[in-house]
């Protein structure tokens, strides 16, 4: 199964991811957490993310798609499937997935738009300011964060309801609640 992920930032991308791979041994592919440990490890590419993050703009296409590359090519990605989590962010992302996917013959099975509004988001997010420290998760860089979202990723959903694969899930409830609204959706309870 191969599995887009798509919603606001704080929307629980990475918490439902995580409960997918281990429900169905997927590979889970985040660009932001491979951005964040290549900040971390302070590689070229992470010396050019870092101050991009920190805005709470788009790293750019080119540089993303490099890392997506890389791994979704990976002998472990192209048999047990995988989970895109914070790509396609653009529509000019979501083209360049597009033309990956054919090169490699593959295609998304199913979206999933996890639909949370802002309170909530902020809420969210100034909990985990607290517990993590995550660079990007002060009140300016998360006002940032929602209106690129609204700006230029909210359009990629459009293009998955067009193909007929886009489900979208309310995002709020325990995470146990919008998991099983997830699994329901993947047609795999
Ligand atoms: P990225 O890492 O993708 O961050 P994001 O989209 O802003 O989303 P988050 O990771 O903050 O939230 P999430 O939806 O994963 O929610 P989570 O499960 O953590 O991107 C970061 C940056 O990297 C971007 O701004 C950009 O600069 C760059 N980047 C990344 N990909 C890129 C790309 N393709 N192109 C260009 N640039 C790119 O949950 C959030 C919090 O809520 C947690 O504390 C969690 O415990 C809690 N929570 C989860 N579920 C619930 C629930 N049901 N109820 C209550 N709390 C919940
Ligand atoms: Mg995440």
């Amino acid at each position: 199964m191969r599995i887009v992920l798509l919603g606001p930032p704080g929307s629980g991308k990475g918490t439902q991811a995580a409960r997918l791979v281990e429900r169905f041994q997927l590979i889970h592919i985040s660009t932001g957490d491979m951005l964040r440990a290549a900040v971390a490890a302070n590689t070229p590419l992470g010396q050019e993310a870092k101050s991009v993050m920190e805005r709470g703009e788009l790293v750019s296409d080119e540089l993303v798609l490099g890392i997506l590359e890389e791994r979704l090519s990976q002998p472990d990605a192209l048999k047990q499937g995988f989970i895109l989590d914070g790509f396609p962010r653009n529509l000019k992302q979501a083209e360049m997935l597009d033309a990956l996917l054919q090169k490699l013959d593959q295609q998304i099975d199913h979206a999933v738009l996890l639909e949370v509004d802002a309170d909530e988001i902020v809420k969210r997010l100034a909990g985990r300011a607290e517990q993590e420290g995550r660079a990007d998760d002060n009140e300016d860089t998360i006002r940032k964060r929602l209106q690129v979202y609204e700006e230029q990723t909210a359009p990629v959903a459009g293009l998955f309801e067009q193909k007929g694969v886009l489900d979208r899930i309310p995002g709020v409830g325990s995470v146990d609640a919008i998991f099983q609204r997830i699994v329901k959706a993947l047609g795999a309870d």
